[in-house]
C-alpha cells in the first residue's frame, strides 16, 4: 500500500480513485486504505472483478496490437492509469519500434507515477489532462508536437468512459475526438453497462459517492450511439470476453469493448 506522506497536492487519499482501485485489482501496490476498502466491497458482490480487470487490460493491449499492426505509429492513451507492465508502450514498440505514446490522465497521483516511471523512455510522454475538455487536449497534443493529427492515430479510452457523467456529454467528447482523427485512425473503447449485477450497481453508487470513481453505467444502445460513424471491427461492440481468444466466463460486471476504425 502507498505511504500517505507521499500524497501529491490536491489528492484526497480518503476517497477512492478509479486508478488506484484498478491498480489494486491488477495486483499493484499503488493504492490507499480507501481504495482497498472499496475494492474489497466490490469483490464481495463481484468476486470476479480481479479477473475482469486483467481481461480489460488484455483487451486494451489487443487494441494496441491491432492498430500498430495496421501501421499506426502514434497512440494517445486517455485515462492511462498507473503504469503497469506490460504497458501500452512496451507492446506497441514490440510491433513497431518507432511508435510514440502519450499517456494522459487527470489524476495527479497517476501523473506523478507516470512521470517517475516513464521518464527516459523515448517517445513515451505522460500528460496531465482531462478527457472532459477534448478541445484543450487535442490542442496541447498538437501544439506540443506530440501527435500529428494529419496522420492516423490510435486513441485508447479503456475503463474511462463510464466515469464521464451524462451532463459531461460523453457522446460529444467522442465526436470531437473522432473529428480530429485522420482516416485510418483507430479508437479502442470499453464501457461498463447497466446490465451489470444489480447488487454491484447499487453498492458502487453508494460507496463512491462524492469521489471521482462514481460510475455512469449505460445501456448497450447508448454506448453504441457514441461509436456512430466509425467502422467497428468484428465482433463489434461486445463483452470484452468475446474479443479475447479464450472461452472466458461472463462476469458480474459487464464491460463492452470495441475496436473501431475511421475510414
Ligand atoms: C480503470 S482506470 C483504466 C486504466 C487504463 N486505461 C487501463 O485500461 O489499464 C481509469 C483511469 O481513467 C482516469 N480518468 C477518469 N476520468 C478521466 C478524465 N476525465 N480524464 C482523464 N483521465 C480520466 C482515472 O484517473 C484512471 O487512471
Amino acid at each position: 500500500m502507498s505511504d500517505f506522506r507521499r500524497v501529491p497536492m490536491g489528492v484526497d487519499p480518503y476517497k477512492p480513485s478509479s486508478a488506484r482501485i484498478y491498480n489494486y485489482m491488477l495486483g499493484g501496490k499503488d493504492y490507499y486504505e480507501a481504495d482497498l476498502e472499496y475494492a474489497e466491497q466490490v469483490l464481495r458482490v463481484a468476486p470476479d472483478s480481479k479477473a475482469l480487470a486483467r481481461m480489460s487490460r488484455r483487451f486494451l493491449l489487443q487494441g494496441v496490437e491491432v492498430a500498430v499492426g495496421a501501421g499506426v505509429c502514434q497512440i494517445v492513451d486517455v485515462g492511462a492509469g498507473i503504469p503497469i507492465s506490460p504497458s501500452v508502450y512496451e507492446v506497441a514498440r514490440k510491433v513497431e519500434p518507432s511508435v510514440r505514446v502519450v499517456s494522459i490522465d487527470f489524476d495527479p497521483v497517476v501523473h506523478a507515477h507516470a512521470t517517475a516511471m516513464l521518464s527516459g523512455a523515448a517517445g513515451n510522454t505522460p500528460m496531465l489532462a482531462d478527457l472532459r475538455q477534448p478541445a484543450d487536449m487535442i490542442d496541447r497534443l498538437s501544439s506540443e508536437g506530440l501527435i500529428d493529427f494529419a496522420q492516423p492515430v490510435a486513441v485508447l479510452i479503456v475503463g474511462v468512459l463510464h466515469f464521464i457523467m451524462d451532463e459531461e456529454n460523453p457522446g460529444g467528447i467522442l465526436a470531437e475526438l473522432r473529428a480530429a482523427m485522420a482516416p485510418g485512425s483507430y479508437l479502442v473503447v470499453t464501457h461498463a453497462t447497466s446490465e451489470s449485477d444489480s447488487r454491484f450497481v447499487r453498492q458502487a453508487m453508494s460507496a463512491t459517492k462524492g469521489s471521482s470513481a462514481v460510475p455512469a453505467l449505460r445501456s448497450r444502445a447508448e454506448i453504441a450511439s457514441y461509436l456512430e460513424g466509425l467502422e467497428t471491427l468484428a465482433p463489434g461492440l461486445a463483452p470484452i470476453q468475446d474479443w479475447l481468444d479464450d472461452d472466458l466466463p461472463a462476469t458480474r460486471v459487464e464491460i463492452l469493448g470495441c475496436i473501431c476504425r475511421k475510414s
